[in-house]
């Protein structure tokens, strides 16, 4: 399944899910149903409606659809950070250089892939495996970091720097025994101190080989420092903290935040994006978060939310600057509320995002 903005739907395109919106011309609510094949007139109808897109089923549809991150992409990725990790644990062997190049071209597929369907949303798929947890929160960050730093407007080279950093940020964490990682309850301490070894950790090992640069090693290590000096492992403030540091410090949150871990249920997509608004300044750089912001749709459309007045309604259309506020429709009521732009809106918010088949949690708008 991929979202397909309404501008590039074609005829044939199979429906993924259904779609509920209001028709302005015909003054009512129209439905259309998962399974159903898109028509050029329903096309029209959806562009009217100003409707972002929709979800497509790749396999159904009479067309070829092309996805912005491909499977094999995303496998290849991850098993690249599968071996480099078996290396890096295995004291015989460490990390090799041509576990370094095959994941620099991994990164470099990434930023093809996302840098060449710009107009397609990035879907970033849940993470619920707590065995590959990991590998696969290390391949979001990556990309998610690689999304932001194209809106920041960083070269190439530095796009493939901060990938790579990206990719390889967490492997400090598979020397850490699993017990810690995936305990169920509260760490200890001293089990805290175990856990904050993993960025010094990467660093030291990937430095004595010399396998990976300045910036990427700054970036690995820095991950977890806040620029209030109150982050580890080096409690480095503000401008000692390497700009990739600070963008792998959001993605990572963010992406730790919503996923599903042996120790807590993942937190809606809106109060992640909270948390990290509320630490612009303390914790995160403004910068980067107003590039995060532009880049990340907690409320995809065509999803259903809950309100804070008891509603439920679709996600009709998301503003690029005010995540948290799309355009909405409420379910069986002839009403659209904007909850960016309408001042009798302004006191109600979203609660809940009722997540249908938990397929996906975010999307990265490109
Ligand atoms: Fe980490």
């Amino acid at each position: 399944m991929v979202f397909v903005r309404s501008e590039e739907l074609l005829s044939g395109m199979c429906l993924a899910r259904d779609i509920h919106f209001y028709d302005p011309s015909a003054a009512a609510s129209v439905v259309m149903k998962t399974g159903q094949k898109l028509t050029d007139m329903q096309i029209s109808q959806l562009c009217e409606a100003k409707l972002d897109g929709a979800y497509i089923d790749t396999v159904r549809s009479e067309v070829r659809i092309i996805s912005s991150i491909n499977q094999q992409i995303r496998d290849e990725a991850i098993s690249n950070i599968h071996s480099l990790a078996d290396n890096f644990i295995d004291s015989s062997k460490g990390v090799q250089k041509s576990d370094i190049d095959s994941i620099g071209s991994t990164t470099q597929e990434l930023i093809n892939n996302l840098s060449s369907h710009k107009d397609i949303l990035v879907i970033i798929a849940d993470l619920k495996m707590y065995d590959d947890y990991t590998y696969h929160h290390c391949l979001s960050v990556a990309i998610m970091s690689i999304a932001i730093g194209m809106e920041i407007g960083l070269t190439n080279e530095m796009l493939n720097e901060l990938g790579l950093a990206g990719l390889l940020h967490d492997l400090g964490k598979v020397a850490i025994p699993i017990e810690i990682i995936n305990k169920p309850g509260r760490l200890t301490p001293e089990e805290f101190e175990v856990i904050k070894q993993h960025p010094a950790l990467a660093e030291k090992h990937l430095k004595e080989r010399g396998l990976v640069n300045d910036n990427v090693c700054r970036a690995i290590v820095g991950h977890h420092e806040k620029l209030d000096g109150t982050g580890y492992p080096y409690h480095l403030k503000d401008n000692e903290i390497h700009p990739y540091a600070k963008i792998l410090a959001v993605a990572d949150v963010y992406d730790a935040l919503t996923s599903n871990r042996p120790y807590r249920t993942p937190s809606p997509p809106n109060e992640a994006i909270e948390y990290i608004m509320g630490g612009i300044d303390t914790h995160f750089d403004e910068r980067v978060v107003k590039a995060f912001l532009r880049k990340v749709a907690p409320f995809p459309t065509g999803s259903r939310v809950k309100l804070s007045n008891g509603e439920t309604a679709y996600v009709i259309k998301n503003y690029p600057d005010q995540p948290l506020r799309p355009l909405i429709a409420v379910v069986g009521a002839d009403k659209v509320y904007d909850l960016s732009f309408d001042m009798s809106c302004m006191s109600i918010v979203i609660t809940q995002l009722i997540d249908e088949d938990q397929t996906n949690r975010t999307l990265i708008n490109m």
